[in-house]
C-alpha cells in the first residue's frame, strides 16, 4: 500500500526583517517580525508525499530532480511530526499504522515549486511550510497551526510565517525549547485587500551569501544588530501592528523601507561586509524615493531581502501599474537590462 498527501504553500515577503538567531539548531531568532504571505498562485510551492512499507529510506525531488535530504533540519522537522503522529486506520484497505509506527517508515517528497525559473527568488519558506504542512496531515498530526509554525521554524525560520495567509508575525518567544517562537495571524487575507505587491526581477552574477550564513556572520561581527534587535525592533512592530489594523498606508510604507535598509546596514556593518543589493537595486529605491517625495504621503514602499530583487509594494492597482509603467521606461526590456521580468501578486493566500 501507498498513502499520500498533497498540499501547497506560499511564499511570504518580510516588512519587517528576521535577521540573527539566538539559537542555531532550533533556529530561535533575536527580534521578532512582520510579513505578508503572497498569493499562492505567483509564488508558491506544492509537496506531495508519500508513505509506503515498500520505501527502504527516506527521498526527495524537487522539480523533478533528486536532491540529497541529508540536511539536519529536515531530520530536525521529521522528529518533532513523529513525536506527535497519531494513529491511522483505512479498514478497506487494511492499513494500519500506530503511533510508533510512524518511526519505522520512510517518506518520498516531491516537491515543486512555481517560482520563475532563474529568478533567484527564494523558497524555503515556501518549501518548508509545505513538507512540514503535508507530512502533519499524511502522519495525522493533529496539532493547531500555531505549534506546525514552531515545526516548520526548525526546517527555516522565515518558514514558519508561511503557515498563514494575511499578515503574519513570528514572535520571538523567550522559552528555551522554541515553544513560544511561533508564528501567529495579525489580520487574515481578507483585510487590507487593495494592497498590490510587484517582485522586480533583478539579476545576480555573484552567488550571493546564504541567509543562514549572512545572519551568522552579522551575530558574530556587528554592533549595529544589537541596537536593532533590541531598540528599534520592538518599537517597528508596535508601529507596523496599528499600520495594517488602521490600513495607514503612509505609515507602513514609511517603516517598511526604513527596516529593508536598516536590515541592509546591518549587512554593512558586518565583516567582512555582505552586499545583497546591486546597483539596479540601489537605482529602484532612488527612483521610488523620488516618486514618494512628490506627493504628500509615500505611495508605495520598497523592500529587498538576501539578495538584490526589488519586492514594492502599491496601496492600489491604479498606483501599482503607475509604478510598473515608471520602472518599465527607466529599465526597458533588454538584454543588457538587469531588471528582465516583473512577478505581480496580491497578499491573499
Ligand atoms: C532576509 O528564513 O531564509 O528573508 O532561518 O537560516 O533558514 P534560515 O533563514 P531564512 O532567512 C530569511 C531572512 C530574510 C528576512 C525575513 O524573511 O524575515
Amino acid at each position: 500500500w501507498i498513502l499520500m498527501a498533497t498540499a501547497r504553500a506560499p511564499t511570504n515577503i518580510a516588512v519587517i526583517k528576521y535577521w540573527g538567531k539566538r539559537d542555531e539548531n532550533l533556529i530561535l531568532p533575536i527580534n521578532d517580525s512582520i510579513s505578508i504571505t503572497l498569493d499562492p498562485d505567483h509564488l508558491s510551492a506544492t509537496t506531495t508525499v508519500a508513505v509506503s512499507p515498500s520505501f527502504e529510506k527516506d527521498r526527495m525531488w524537487l522539480n523533478g530532480k533528486e536532491i540529497p535530504l541529508s540536511g539536519g533540519r529536515y531530520q530536525n522537522c521529521l522528529r518533532e511530526l513523529r513525536s506527535r503522529a497519531g494513529d491511522f486506520e483505512d479498514e478497506r484497505r487494511g492499513i494500519q499504522i500506530k503511533k510508533e509506527g510512524w518511526n519505522k517508515l520512510h517518506f518520498h517528497i516531491a516537491s515543486y515549486n512555481n517560482f520563475p525559473t532563474a529568478a533567484g527568488l527564494a523558497s524555503s519558506a515556501a518549501g518548508f511550510a509545505c513538507l512540514v504542512f503535508s507530512l502533519a496531515k499524511l502522519m495525522n498530526v493533529k496539532e493547531e497551526l500555531g505549534q506546525l509554525s514552531a515545526i516548520a521554524r526548525q526546517g527555516s525560520g522565515s518558514a514558519c510565517r508561511s503557515l498563514y495567509g494575511g499578515f503574519v508575525k513570528w514572535t520571538m518567544g523567550n522559552e528555551m525549547s522554541g515553544r513560544d517562537s511561533i508564528a501567529v495571524q495579525l489580520a487574515n487575507e481578507t483585510h487590507w485587500e487593495d494592497l498590490i505587491i510587484i517582485v522586480a526581477v533583478v539579476s545576480s552574477r555573484q552567488k550571493e551569501t546564504s541567509s543562514t550564513s549572512g545572519m551568522r556572520e552579522s551575530v558574530e561581527t556587528s554592533s549595529l544588530i544589537q541596537h536593532r534587535a533590541k531598540v528599534v525592533v520592538p518599537s517597528r512592530i508596535l508601529q507596523m501592528e496599528e499600520a495594517i489594523r488602521n490600513q495607514n498606508f503612509s505609515s507602513f510604507a514609511r517603516l517598511t523601507c526604513a527596516d529593508s535598509n536598516q536590515f541592509h546596514a546591518v549587512c554593512l556593518d558586518t565583516s567582512p561586509p555582505i552586499f545583497y543589493m546591486n546597483d539596479t537595486s540601489h537605482r529602484i529605491i532612488n527612483l521610488v524615493e523620488r516618486w514618494n517625495r512628490h506627493e504628500e504621503t509615500p505611495q508605495v514602499a520598497y523592500t529587498f531581502d538576501a539578495g538584490p530583487n526589488a519586492v514594492l509594494i502599491a496601496p492600489n492597482r491604479k498606483v501599482a501599474s503607475s509604478l510598473l509603467q515608471r520602472l518599465l521606461f527607466y529599465f526597458p526590456p533588454g538584454p543588457d537590462n538587469e531588471l528582465h521580468s516583473y512577478v505581480l501578486g496580491d497578499k491573499t493566500i
